[in-house]
């Protein structure tokens, strides 16, 4: 039988729109602030996730998203009632996908013969299982994905090297990566997976192209506009 394609699918950003957030908060701070609040409190994320890599340390994914909430909110001279962020924490485990996200699980489930599909994420378990459960479109299609892989099991997060190793590991391709896949819009994630040897398809929403230039030796493999069509270009490849 041939090698099956593995394609293991970022979360947050990629299959789950972190923007979609925005509705929460325009509830507890207005429509104005909603949209600022959301974009900020991703840029602290993110940023919180790579300056523990640095320092060492680490915290699961949920401490780091609420520290990043506090950070974003404080900056934009608000304040943070402990309610409001249990109820903004408890909306994390319910982001809208992305439009495409059906049509793309729908390619998953007609060629489920070639293709083995997984989440690969910096979440928690517990984060990433109740986000993908709660979430009105992908819950009743989480049976698409073989497992969810996380790198709390290594507790650094992307794109720390240990972390794509992690996955390579977990499907059982470690040192055989040639029909392994990331796919992802987070471009810092493309470029570390690139480094580990993965083949990665970035996920373009702004239609800007590739414009990373960490490293131009680590360019994704394929750049394609949504999930859907990054699934037909690898099934290409
Ligand atoms: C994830 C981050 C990159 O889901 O948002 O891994």
């Amino acid at each position: 039988m041939a090698t099956k394609t593995i394609i293991a699918f970022d979360l947050y950003g990629t299959l789950l729109s972190t923007e979609s957030i925005a509705d929460e908060l325009a509830k507890i701070y207005g429509e104005d602030k909603a949209k600022s609040l959301a974009a900020l409190w991703r840029r602290y994320q993110l940023e919180y996730t790579w300056r523990i890599n640095s320092m060492g340390e680490y915290k699961p994914f949920g401490e780091i998203t609420l520290n990043a909430l506090r950070h974003a909110v404080a900056e934009h001279g608000l304040t943070l009632a402990a309610e409001d962020a249990d109820a903004l924490m408890r909306s994390y485990d319910a982001l809208h996908v992305f439009p495409e996200i059906p049509s793309a699980l729908k390619l998953l489930e007609e060629h489920g013969d070639s293709v083995e599909a997984y989440v690969f994420s910096n979440g928690t378990g517990e984060m990433v299982g109740n986000s993908i459960k709660t979430s009105p479109d992908l819950g009743p299609h989480a049976s698409r994905f073989r497992s969810l892989i996380t790198v709390d099991e290594v507790k650094c997060f992307k794109p720390d090297r240990r972390g794509y190793d992690h996955l390579l590991e977990q499907i059982g391709r470690r040192g055989d990566t040639s029909k392994v896949w990331l796919v992802s819009a987070n471009p810092f994630d493309v470029v570390g997976s690139r480094a580990a040897g993965l083949n990665a398809a970035f996920i373009d929403r702004s239609g800007k192209g590739w414009i990373d230039h960490l490293d131009d030796k680590r360019a994704p493999s394929v750049v394609a506009s949504g999930v859907d069509e990054a699934i037909k270009l690898i099934l290409k490849y």
